[in-house]
């Protein structure tokens, strides 16, 4: 195992292959090899793919508190990465970091860098609708908008223009299909979404996710509203979703984060504590915090 991450991330291929690391961290994590210390020799591995959403040193905070202290986190491309603690840890808060949804919060304030495919989120390139577009979110509690079940799911392909309105009924159609809620749904497309089951509903906001084509989608507990027969469906449909896209899921499900997750990230009190392949994280964790946590002790 102690060399399964650098040969994994060479291919992005495969969603349960590994993608987050904490860069740096070798005298503590001697698998975790960052692609600097690859380039120096120390790991035969072939190069590595860059990673597609990075933090360095990241602090953040809202007003006078600060939820997250120098985080230093990167996840790969067509990985499936979980971000695992307790609650108030500081988990949402840097999900939304990555696609620049704190910034609606007038007291947020970060810093150090959070990356999108290189570039720092707030440089502007991509504005932040794009971003959103490029790196896209499921919530917790389902949320269509108020308009028919069709027009849902292509709000985005709309507000961006990504298809003409003749394609609009096909773009709805084929992202239905790929949630597997067509045939729940084909007949009332223009009914309202809230007659739809709470599940449905979810379905219904990750079509929409999808629909845009994003890199990246982040998902914050997608399926903690849900019950066991559709978080299956869910889960399911998320491992189809690589290698084209990147997921990073948050969630309080540890035999989730097994069952779906390559790499998981471990957050306490607003500290990145640990992070690498899931089934070590879950297994076999080296920090005491993480032990207490996988253990049910703490949160
Ligand atoms: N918009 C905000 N304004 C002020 N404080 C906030 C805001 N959003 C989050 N916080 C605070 O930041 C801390 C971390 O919150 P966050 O939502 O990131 O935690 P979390 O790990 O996602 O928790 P949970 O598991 O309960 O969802 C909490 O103390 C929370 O109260
Ligand atoms: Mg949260």
């Amino acid at each position: 195992m102690t060399h399964s991450l650098a040969a994994a991330r060479t291919d992005g291929g495969n969603s349960r292959r590994a993608g987050a690391q904490i860069p740096g961290s070798r005298s503590r994590h001697p698998d975790l090899l960052s692609p600097a210390s690859t380039r120096a020799g120390v790991a035969a591995a072939p190069p590595a793919l860059p990673p597609v959403l990075k933090t360095r040193d990241a602090t953040m905070g809202f007003g006078l508190k600060t939820v997250l202290s120098s985080v230093t986190l990167e996840f790969r491309r067509g990985t499936i990465n979980a971000i695992i603690g307790p609650t108030g840890c500081g988990k949402s808060t840097l999900l939304r970091a990555f696609n620049r949804m704190n910034d609606r919060s007038p007291t947020f304030w970060r810093r150090g860098s959070v990356e999108f495919e290189g570039c720092d989120v707030s440089a502007g390139t991509p504005d932040p609708l794009e971003l959103r577009r490029r790196v896209g979110m499921v919530f917790q509690r389902p949320n269509p908008f108020p308009m028919s079940i069709r027009d849902n799911v292509v709000a985005g392909v709309r507000a961006h223009r990504l298809a003409p309105r003749r394609e609009l009924a096909a773009v709805a159609e084929r992202h239905l299909r790929q949630v597997g809620l067509w045939d729940a749904v084909a007949d009332r497309l223009d009914d309202s979404p809230f007659r739809l089951s709470g599940g449905q509903q979810q379905l219904l906001c990750l079509a929409r996710a999808l629909a845009v084509e994003p890199d990246v989608l982040l998902l914050d507990e997608p399926t903690s509203s849900l019950d066991p027969a559709t978080t299956e469906i869910v889960e399911a449909l998320l491992r189809t979703l690589t290698p084209r896209l990147t997921l990073v899921l948050v969630t309080h499900n540890l035999a989730q984060a097994g069952r779906v997750a390559g790499t998981t990230a471990f957050l306490y009190d607003g500290r990145l504590v640990e992070a690498g392949e899931t089934r070590q994280i879950l297994a076999a964790p080296r920090e005491p915090e993480t032990v207490s946590y996988v253990t049910g002790r703490i949160g």
